[in-house]
């Protein structure tokens, strides 16, 4: 089958490399010439592990190729996959839907025979109706059906979550534009990955309301371990024990400084806003949207406290910037709330990432000093804060730690660490809900 995705980003590359190794002709555009250049050059413009090898690969085998050119890849298409990103409109709320139409405008001049147009940004309920109605005003003689395949990949284990996914949502209007999507993800239907085939609708809105009750989780057990620090449980023992019921499950039970990353901020936001406009109420997701910014202002204070009540001419390191580990992508990481509060207040960072420095570099206040070695960066400095799990500072050299710092003060906002080995080993450690 021949396939173009539209937009060569963290889904759009992924995406494209994937459906190149089950076997389809895959042609990635993008607007930004300097990613396509970047890709034409045989490197990869973001950090995702596997996906360097998996493009080479199928870039070498000739299935995979990269343009910015749309009279390239469309008319040869059988599929087009609109997978360019869907931010937060400014003001409210809303997603910002401009990139979807706009490519969809682009690419329709060019349709030739029957293709199937699928959306696969996240978008809001009522979007693949509107791309079908601008596809028919644009080119009338377009032989079309347009389909909506929301996308389920966690960054960082992207390449497995996409090859061995728990489903696949595709939501049609007809047999026909399903038997193409169906012949798509025929190699994962044959290790048993159930296909949902549901109306247009329904898929859109499947996935804001997974990622909303995945956020709820989140915000849940955060807010269940301000009432362990409360009552003097241990927010772990409170998680295990719930997440050992089947019915609750263990996964997004783990406390940390608030969730982040290019989703669950966005499209927890672009619920509320559907919401609204279809008179529907959604009073959970807006108080998970509430308790996830107050769990940010509350590591702010949480570094504060430890800093004896004040950061003012304090120094900390920093260790972790993105939003989780694994991903060089900063977009709404906690650190972006937490860190410019601090640095407003006075207080110096020293910060150490594996992959988000570049990206740091732009958001956060040029006051901020990075360090390329994580144990330079703690030279000297009042505390550590370990704000995102990279591996490597799940293993630190706690001894070569304690003689760097001004004072053995470790900020743990992750819970990496056991607090009675923290305190054996002399530091004032600090962690969240135990
Ligand atoms: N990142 C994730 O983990 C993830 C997971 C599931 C779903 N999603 C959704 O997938 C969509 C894309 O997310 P992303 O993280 O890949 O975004 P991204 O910002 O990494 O990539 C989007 C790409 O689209 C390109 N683009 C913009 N307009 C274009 C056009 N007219 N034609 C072609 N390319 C164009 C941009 O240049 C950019 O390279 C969003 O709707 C997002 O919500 C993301």
């Amino acid at each position: 089958m021949k396939v173009t995705m539209l937009g060569c980003g963290y889904v759009g590359l992924v995406s494209g490399a994937c459906f190149a190794e089950f076997g389809a002709s895959v042609t990635c555009f993008d607007i930004d010439k300097t990613k396509v250049d970047t890709l034409l050059d045989g490197k990869i413009p973001i950090y995702e592990p596997g996906l360097e090898a998996l493009v080479q690969k199928n870039v070498e085998q000739g299935r995979l190729s990269f343009t910015n050119k749309l009279d390239d890849c469309i008319s040869e298409s059988d599929l087009v996959f609109v997978a360019v990103g869907t931010p937060t409109r400014r003001g409210d709320g809303h997603a910002d839907l401009s990139y979807v139409y706009q490519a969809v405008q682009d690419i329709s001049p060019y349709l030739n025979g029957y293709t199937v147009i699928v959306d696969k940004s996240t978008v809001p309920v009522g979007t693949a109706r509107n791309v079908k109605r601008l596809i028919a005003e644009t080119n009338p003689a377009a032989d079309f059906d347009v389909a909506s395949n929301p996308e389920f990949l966690r960054e960082g284990a992207a390449i497995t979550d996409f090859m061995r996914p728990d489903r696949v949502v595709i939501g049609v209007e007809n047999e026909r534009a399903e038997n193409v999507l169906r012949e798509l993800y025929r190699p994962i239907n044959l290790i048993d990955v159930p296909i949902l085939s549901t109306d247009l609708e329904s898929a859109e809105l499947i996935k804001y309301a997974s990622n909303a009750f995945l956020a709820t989780k989140i915000s849940f057990i955060n807010e269940m371990s301000v009432l362990c620090e409360a009552v003097g449980a241990d927010v772990h023992a409170v998680s295990k024990g719930m997440g050992m019921d089947g019915r609750i499950g263990r996964k997004f039970l783990h406390p940390g400084p608030g969730y982040g990353g290019s989703c669950f901020p966005k499209d927890t936001k672009a619920l509320v806003r559907i919401a609204q406009e279809h008179g529907a109420s959604s009073r959970i997701v807006e108080t998970v949207i509430e308790v996830n910014e107050a769990q940010k202002a509350r590591m702010i204070k949480k570094i504060r406290n430890a800093l004896g009540g004040n950061e003012n001419g304090k120094t900390i390191a920093v260790l972790g910037l993105t939003f989780k580990p694994e991903t060089d992508d900063m977009r709404d990481a906690p650190s972006l709330a937490i860190l410019p509060k601090l640095i407003e207040n006075g207080c110096r960072i020293h910060a150490h990432d594996l992959q988000g420095m570049d990206e740091a570099k732009i958001l956060l206040p040029s006051e901020v000093q990075y360090y390329d070695d994580l144990y330079y960066a703690l030279e000297g400095v009042d505390a550590v804060v370990l704000m995102t799990e990279w591996n490597m500072y799940r293993n630190l050299d706690m001894k070569l730690i304690k003689e760097k710092l001004k004072q053995p003060v470790f900020i743990d906002l992750r819970n990496v660490y056991e607090p009675h080995t923290m305190k054996s080993l002399g530091f004032d450690y600090h962690c969240i809900g135990r």
